[in-house]
């Protein structure tokens, strides 16, 4: 693995660790975070051996408290158009689209970017000490890395545009509740709690998991059909090794052993 500035990566058991490493600047997404996320989560999909991915932030405050604001307080429309595009394209659609499992660690604050890089993840783990909100509005902009796309898509339209209105934050447990994250742990307990899910995970066949992911994706676009891709996704399963595995090893009362092909 690659030796990066603002992100560390650990493995182990076929699960991978990324935390974003800027805790003086509560993990504020700066371009070259930005670039370093997208060529891990990319080396991560690539490599047969990691089976799940957690995306976390250092330090017990902050999982990210959003775009670097110091980085973009100067743009012109342009350049703010550009860095909304080019951000979407190299890391929030990236992670949604991943082939790989992604499970977000909420940390503490996931603030603007940081919320949006966390429902971007295919779910969330929140600390009890976690704050969420899309905070965009009070610094006179909007949400800008698919915030408003995905935020109704979780909590429903009237509780995201109230969360995006009021520029406010909630809780864990109000997280919850709304279905912004799936669990609440105690802080010391996020780590382990997300690295048992992602063993969970890892125990199921990696091409089932990704045609899943691609079909559930397919059904929240305007350009695809959800169940039209669901019944190719699903078709195409019959067509691998995993499938042949798991249903030979169910019949022969056997754990399954996926090759991942
Ligand atoms: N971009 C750039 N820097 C940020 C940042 C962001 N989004 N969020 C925090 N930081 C920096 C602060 O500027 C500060 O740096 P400094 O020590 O060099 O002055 C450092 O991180 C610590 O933050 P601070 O504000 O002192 O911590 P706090 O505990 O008082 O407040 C927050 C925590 C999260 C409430 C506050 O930092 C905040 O409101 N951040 C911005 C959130 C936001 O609007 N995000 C959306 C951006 S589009």
């Amino acid at each position: 693995m690659e030796e990066y500035e603002n992100i560390y990566v650990e493995e182990g058991n076929g699960i991978a660790f990324i935390t974003i490493n800027r805790p003086e600047k509560l993990n504020a997404l700066n371009k070259a975070t930005i670039a370093e996320l997208h060529e891990a989560f990319e080396d991560c999909d690539k490599d047969p051996e990691i089976r799940a991915i957690v995306v976390t932030g250092s330090g017990d405050k902050a999982f990210v408290a959003g775009a670097d604001i110091s980085e973009f307080a100067g743009f012109s429309v342009k350049e703010g158009g550009a860095l909304a595009a080019k951000g979407q394209q190299l890391l929030f659609d990236f992670v949604e689209n991943l082939s790989t499992p992604i499970i977000a660690a909420v940390n503490g604050f996931a603030l603007g970017g940081g919320l949006e890089l966390a429902m971007a993840c295919h779910f969330r783990v929140a600390s009890s000490n976690a704050r969420m909100g899309l905070p965009e509005v009070s610094l006179g902009v909007i949400p800008g890395y698919g915030g408003t796309q995905r935020l109704p898509q979780l909590v429903g339209k009237g509780k995201a545009m109230e969360m995006i209105m009021t520029a406010g934050m909630v809780g864990a447990e109000e997280a919850r509740a709304w279905g912004l994250v799936n669990h609440v742990v105690a802080p010391e307990e996020l780590p382990g709690f997300c690295e048992s899910l992602a063993q969970k995970i890892s125990k199921n066949s990696p091409v089932a998991i990704a045609a899943a992911i691609h079909a559930v994706n397919a059904g929240f676009r305007y350009d695809t059909d959800g169940f039209k891709t669901e019944i190719e996704a699903f078709s195409a399963c019959f067509g691998t090794e995993d499938f042949k595995e798991g249903t030979t090893a169910f019949l022969k009362k056997r754990k399954a052993e996926f090759p991942g092909r």
